[in-house]
């Protein structure tokens, strides 16, 4: 197979959603269909229980269950499908917009019941910073949800994002009947059955009879009515707008009952992106290339606390990635090569001897990378789009056993790394802050150091509530700001300067006092 066909039977996207709307469920119809999975219930939930908050063994579960549904690959329809599994605890909503970094598409449930929520809106404010094609897919129709037309409106309004429904429900809850496709023209009627693909369909002309008949007379009437004003009111769909990110076409379905399951499938197949072009510091690197290259876009560490080596995950963007090749690693300016490279396949890992761009490689690594970090054929260049958000809770990190500084410091170092919260040095006296998304870090960095590293700390909060990167053009008012905000200035891992504001209050002001001063929320400024 040619380089081109490789990449053109490539689909790699992530299922995104609010805690508790269905992601798990429709991530296991999708391997169902695509034979990855025999059974339902074979995926399991990457949730964390909310009365498990301090429960490390729980943690730990979790940890195993997030290493092995990383990524989960299916083949359909002549596709291997690829998915990027996303943590649902919002503590590790980073780990998230970062693997949101490594997808060529997303498709986001929304809860009929619940519309949009919290965790929604901002996992699409991360799609929408790249412009990722979005599909949406209302789930759990076999309840009582918000009316279809207004569940658009909130769509739209809070996503910031046109969108335009593909199929249409026939009532919700107790009396819903089924879905009608508005490209397809046909009737997909609703039975529950939580194992078996739904067969139940029937080419429909609207205006005829038979659709009174399957429906009765008011559903019919009302189906009618719907579709005049779904088709008055939004344009035909395209699927090159939707690939640029602009428009997504809707789903209504349940993914319980694998009901919706197979048009939302099937049409991903037929409009979601192939492996895209990415941007680097130096140019855009297109899939086609002859040249391997790809990035670190997210680091595991072993389960086993006794062998210190890590997973890195690469997404391969160019060329062909060959195992026991050597390859440019372009932060360190150093040549390293893989000897056994792996793949995941639903529960099981197995040996890669090559790769293509769109595909997800495991790579063991003893402490080699930082997410973001580039491999190619020797090219100098650095794959963009990988930032490090504004953490929102910080805590200075103090040491309880001064005999083991140094594993302190090497732990918290590769931890950070991994990017499980981010670390910054105070510019007064070397203090280390940790900065996360969310408390559950903490406690899994404190724990992970007295076990991985056996150094123990405890946490100091701070009266810190955004950490900003600052630059300026102007280099002498950059460092007069820094000279006279001292203790209000840290240092990223990348030795960037970076303003801790205590407030919102007090952001706005510096900004406003300080105009020649840049204040950015994510550390991609270059
Ligand atoms: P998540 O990964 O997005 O957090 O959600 P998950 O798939 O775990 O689904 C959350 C709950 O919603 C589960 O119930 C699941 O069975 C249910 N669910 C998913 N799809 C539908 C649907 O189409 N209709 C209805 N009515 N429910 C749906 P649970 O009680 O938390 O777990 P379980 O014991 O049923 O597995």
């Amino acid at each position: 197979m040619s380089i081109h066909q490789e990449i053109g039977r490539r689909r790699t996207f992530a299922i995104i959603s609010h805690p508790d709307a269905g992601k798990t469920t429709l991530t296991e119809k999708l391997l169902l269909f695509g034979g990855a999975i025999q059974t339902a219930g074979a995926v399991k939930s990457n949730k964390i229980k909310k009365s498990a908050t301090s429960d490390f063994m729980e943690i730990e579960k979790q940890r195993g269950i997030s290493v092995a549904t990383s990524v989960m690959t299916f083949h359909y329809n002549d596709l291997k499908i690829n998915i990027l599994d996303t943590p649902g605890h919002k503590d590790f909503a980073e780990d998230t917009y970062r693997t949101l970094t490594a997808v060529d598409s997303v498709i986001l449930v929304i809860d009929c019941v619940k519309g949009v929520e919290e965790q929604t809106e901002r996992l699409m404010e991360v799609c929408r910073m790249r412009d990722t094609p979005v599909i949406i897919f209302v789930n759990k129709l076999d309840r009582e949800g918000k009316n279809p037309f207004d569940l658009l409106d909130e769509l739209e309004e809070k996503l910031n994002i046109r969108v335009r429904p593909l199929t249409w429900p026939v009532n919700m809850g107790s009396d819903f009947k089924g879905v009608y496709s508005l490209y397809e023209k046909k009737l997909y009627f609703f039975k529950v059955n939580k194992t078996k693909v739904e067969d139940d369909v029937l080419p429909i002309d609207l205006d005829g009879t038979l659709l009174d008949e399957k429906l009765g007379a008011r559903d019919a009437a009302q189906l009618r009515e719907d579709v005049e004003l779904i088709e008055g009111v939004y344009d035909p769909f395209d699927p090159d707008t939707y690939r640029a990110g602009q428009l997504a076409p809707v789903f209504f379905g349940s993914a319980v009952n694998n009901f919706g399951v197979k048009e939302l499938l099937d049409t991903f197949c037929e409009i979601s992106p192939e492996p895209i072009s990415r941007p680097t510091d130096k140019r855009v690197v297109n899939p086609d290339e002859k040249n391997f290259s790809g990035f670190i876009f997210k680091i595991h560490a072993n389960l086993d606390p006794r062998h210190r080596d890590r997973i890195a995950f690469l997404r391969i963007c160019s060329g062909k990635f060959e195992r026991n090749k050597f390859y440019h690693h372009t932060r360190l300016d150093k040549d390293v090569r893989f000897a056994s490279p792996f793949s995941f396949m639903a529960d099981s890992k197995s040996l890669v001897e090559e790769g293509f761009p769109g595909d997800v490689v495991g790579l063991y690594d003893t402490g080699t990378f930082k997410i973001g970090d580039t491999l190619t054929e020797g090219e100098e260049l650095q794959f963009q789009g990988i930032p490090s958000f504004s953490p929102e809770i910080f805590k200075e990190l103090i040491n309880t056993d001064p005999m083991k500084s140094k594993q302190l410091e090497k732990g918290i170092q590769q931890l950070t790394d991994e990017g499980v919260a981010q670390l910054f040095t105070l510019s007064v006296g070397n203090r280390k802050i940790v900065g996360t998304v969310g408390d559950l870090q903490f406690d899994v960095i404190q724990y992970r150091l007295e076990h991985e590293y056996g150094a123990k700390c405890r946490w100091v909060p701070m009266n810190i509530s955004r950490a900003c990167w600052i630059t300026s053009d102007d280099k002498k008012k950059l460092n007069e700001f820094i000279r006279l905000k001292g203790l209000q200035i840290a240092y990223d891992k990348d030795q960037n300067p970076v303003f801790l504001a205590d407030s919102d209050w007090m952001l706005r002001m510096n900004r406003d006092n300080n105009p020649d001063i840049k204040f950015h929320l994510t550390s991609e400024f270059k």
